[in-house]
C-alpha cells in the first residue's frame, strides 16, 4: 500500500489531519513497521494496530484546570444556571477528547464543589451527577479510569489550586483523585467521528485542544456529534476561534466564548 493511501485513511479515521511534525512521525512508523499498516481499513479503531497509529500521532497534553477562565465561567455562569433545576434534573457532562483524563477530573471537582457550596452533602447527589470523559486513545482511557498522577514540574498538577487539594490524595510519586471524585465519574473510548454521541441530553459538553488538530470537514462531523449530545438549553464550550453553527446561541463570559442549544 502506498503511503499517501495510508494518510489518508488515517486522516478520514480519526480526523487528525496529517502535517508537519505528524507526517514524519507516521512516515517513521510506515518504515518500520510496515505491517502494522495492512487492513488498517477495515479494522476497528479498538484494534491494537490503530491504537499504535493513534499514540505516534496525538497529542495527550492536558492538566488540571488547564484553562482557568474557562472553569470560572463553568462556575460563575454554567453551574448556576444549571443548578437551577437541580436535582430534580441531574447533571450530565461530557468531556470530549479528555487524553488521560485531568480535565474530566476538574469538571468533577468544580461540580463538587459547587453543590457543596450550595448545601448538597455527596450522598445527596452522588446518583444525580455525571460526568464522561472520552478519548480514542486506550492508553489514554486506561490512565484516566486509574486517577493517578505523578507530582512532577509541568505536570498534571501545575496549576492545581491550593484550595482543592481535598480532593486528592497522596499516592506513590503523586496523587490519586479522591473515591468521591471518581465516584461521579466515567470513561469510555470514543472517537469523535462516530455516527454518534457517546451520551444524551448532557447538560454542559467540553471539547477543548482537541478539533485543532482537525481537517474542516473532520471538524463538521465532531461538532454534529457534540451538539447531539447535548439537550435543549446545555451548554457547549469549544477551543477560541471553533464555531459548531447549527443554531446555537453564542454567549461570552470574559474572554470565553461558548454556546448554549435553544
Ligand atoms: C491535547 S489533548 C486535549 C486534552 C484535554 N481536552 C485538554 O484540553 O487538556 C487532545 C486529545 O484528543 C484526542 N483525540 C484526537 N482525535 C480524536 C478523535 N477522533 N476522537 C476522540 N478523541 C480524539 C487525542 O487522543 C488526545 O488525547
Amino acid at each position: 500500500m502506498d503511503f499517501d493511501r495510508i494518510v489518508k485513511i488515517v486522516e478520514d479515521r480519526t480526523g487528525i489531519a496529517i502535517t508537519g511534525a505528524r507526517l514524519t512521525r507516521i512516515r517513521r512508523l510506515f518504515e518500520k513497521s510496515p505491517d502494522l499498516f495492512l487492513g488498517l481499513e477495515s479494522m476497528p479503531f479498538q484494534h491494537e494496530n490503530w491504537q499504535k497509529v493513534i499514540d505516534s500521532l496525538s497529542v495527550q497534553e492536558t492538566y488540571f484546570f488547564r484553562d482557568v477562565e474557562v472553569f470560572d465561567c463553568v462556575r460563575k455562569e454554567i453551574l448556576r444556571e444549571l443548578s437551577k433545576r437541580f436535582p430534580s434534573e441531574g447533571l450530565k457532562i461530557w468531556s470530549a477528547g479528555c487524553a488521560t483524563g485531568e480535565e474530566t477530573y476538574t469538571l468533577a471537582i468544580v461540580v463538587l464543589e459547587y453543590l457543596k457550596s450550595l448545601g448538597f452533602s455527596f450522598e445527596s447527589i452522588k446518583d444525580k451527577v455525571f460526568i464522561l470523559g472520552t478519548d480514542i486513545s486506550q492508553r489514554g482511557i486506561q490512565r484516566a479510569r486509574e486517577g493517578l498522577y505523578k507530582n512532577i514540574p509541568m505536570g498534571s498538577f501545575r496549576n492545581f489550586p491550593e484550595e482543592f487539594m481535598k480532593y486528592l490524595e497522596p499516592y506513590g510519586e503523586g496523587y490519586r483523585v479522591t473515591k468521591e471524585v471518581r465516584q461521579i465519574t466515567r470513561f469510555e473510548v470514543h472517537n469523535l467521528l462516530d455516527s454518534k454521541p457517546p451520551i444524551q441530553d448532557a447538560d454542559l459538553v467540553v471539547c477543548r485542544n482537541v478539533l485543532i488538530y482537525f481537517h474542516d470537514a473532520s471538524k463538521k462531523r465532531a461538532y454534529t456529534n457534540l451538539v447531539q449530545a447535548l439537550k435543549k438549553g446545555g451548554y457547549l464550550i469549544m477551543g477560541p476561534l471553533e464555531n459548531p453553527g447549527m443554531g446555537l446561541e453564542k454567549r461570552q463570559c470574559g474572554r470565553l466564548v461558548y454556546y448554549m442549544k435553544p
